[in-house]
C-alpha cells in the first residue's frame, strides 16, 4: 500500500542535529504502509538553540509524536509538559508524545537496549562494563545495565555531565560506579577489567565516520565491544574490534526496538517489528552504497 498523504494524515518525525542519515524515516513509514495507518515520518533539523521554538512549532502543528536524538535528549527535559517517571530517572527523553496539545517525554532507549542484549545472550550482573558518553543515549545505556546489575565505568569527554549521569544513576541503584575521564590511560585501564565495552557517543558516525573512540590495541578477545552509531553498519570502532578478536554488535537492532516501542506509543498499535526492521536494513544500504 502507498503511503498517501491526506486531510486525515497524523505527522511523526525526528529532531535532531545532524539528521541527514537517519533512517527513521524509512523505518517508521514502512510500519505505517504495512498497518495502512494514516501517519508520515519526516525528518526536521533542529539546532540546539531551537528546541524550545521547535516544541511550539509542534504544539502549533499538531504533530502528534516525534523522536529526539543528538544534541537534545537531555535539554529537553525542561521544556516539556510532563515527563514519564521512567524518563524522569533516566534523566533523558528520546520520544515525544503530543496529547491534544501536552507534551509528553518518554525514554524508550533504555528498554531498547535491554532487548538487545537479550537478544545476544549477555548477562551483565556483576560484570565490569565499560560505558563512553554521558549524553541522553548514554544515560538511557547505563540505567539499563545497573538496572541489570553490571559495575559501570563511564569515561566522558567532559567530566560534568558523567558526573551528573552517574550521580541520578545512583540514586535509583546503588551500585559500584566509577568516572573517568575519557582518555587513553584511563581506557587502558578499564578495559583491562570489563568484559563489555559500549561506545554510547557519536564518535565514529556519519558524516565523521573515519573517527574511533579508542585506540585499536585496547581491544582484545576479552571484549563484547557495543557501538550505538549504526550508520555506517560497522563503525570503525566495531572493525577494529572485530579484528581483535572481540564480538560486535553494532547500533541498528537498539534504534528498532527504541523506534517500535515509540511506533506503539503513538499509534496505539503493536509494531510490525519484522517491517521495521527489513526498511531499516534497506535504508543503510543505501547510504553505504
Ligand atoms: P545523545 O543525547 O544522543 O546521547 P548528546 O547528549 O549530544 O547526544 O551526547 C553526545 C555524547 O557524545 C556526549 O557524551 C559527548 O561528550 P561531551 O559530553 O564531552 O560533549 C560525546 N561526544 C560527541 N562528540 C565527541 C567527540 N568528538 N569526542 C568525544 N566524545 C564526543
Amino acid at each position: 500500500m502507498n503511503l498517501e498523504i491526506t486531510g486525515k494524515t497524523k505527522l511523526c518525525g525526528v529532531m535532531g542535529d545532524p539528521i541527514e542519515h537517519s533512517i527513521s524515516p524509512a523505518m517508521h513509514n514502512a510500519a505505517f504502509r504495512a498497518l495502512g495507518l494514516h501517519y508520515a515520518y519526516v525528518p526536521f533539523h533542529v539546532r540546539r538553540g531551537d528546541l524550545p521554538a521547535a516544541l511550539q512549532g509542534m504544539r502549533a502543528l499538531n504533530i502528534r509524536g516525534l523522536n529526539v536524538t543528538i544534541p537534545h535528549k537531555v535539554a529537553i527535559i525542561p521544556l516539556l509538559d510532563e515527563i514519564d517517571p521512567l524518563a524522569r530517572q533516566i534523566g533523558a527523553v528520546n520520544v515525544l508524545l503530543n496529547d491534544s496539545g501536552r507534551l509528553i517525554g518518554y525514554n524508550t532507549d533504555a528498554e531498547g537496549f535491554l532487548h538487545v542484549l537479550v537478544e545476544h545472550g549477555i548477562e551483565p550482573q556483576g560484570k565490569n562494563v565499560v560505558v563512553l558518553g554521558a549524553g541522553g543515549a548514554a544515560r538511557a545505556i547505563c540505567f539499563a545495565l545497573a538496572s541489570r546489575g553490571a559495575a559501570l565505568t563511564i569515561l566522558n569527554r567532559t567530566a560534568a555531565p558523567a558526573q551528573a549521569c552517574a550521580e541520578d544513576i545512583s540514586k535509583t541503584f546503588s551500585l559500584p560506579m566509577k568516572v573517568l575521564d575519557l582518555n587513553r590511560e584511563n581506557l587502558a585501564y578499564a578495559l583491562q577489567q570489563a568484559s563489555v565495552l559500549v561506545n554510547a557517543t557519536s564518535v565514529g558516525m556519519l558524516p565523521a565516520a573515519g573517527a574511533s573512540p579508542v585506540d585499536r590495541d585496547l581491544l582484545g578477545t576479552h571484549l563484547t565491544v557495543m557501538d550505538i552509531v549504526y550508520n555506517p553498519h560497522k563503525s570503525k570502532l566495531l572493525r577494529e574490534a572485530e579484528k581483535a578478536g572481540a564480538t560486535t554488535i553494532n547500533g541498528l537492532e537498539m534504534l528498532i526496538w527504541q523506534g517500535a516501542l515509540a511506533f506503539e506509543k503513538w499509534t496505539g498499535r503493536q509494531p510490525p517489528l519484522n517491517v521495521m526492521r527489513k526498511a531499516a536494513t534497506a535504508a543503510l544500504k543505501k547510504y553505504e552504497k
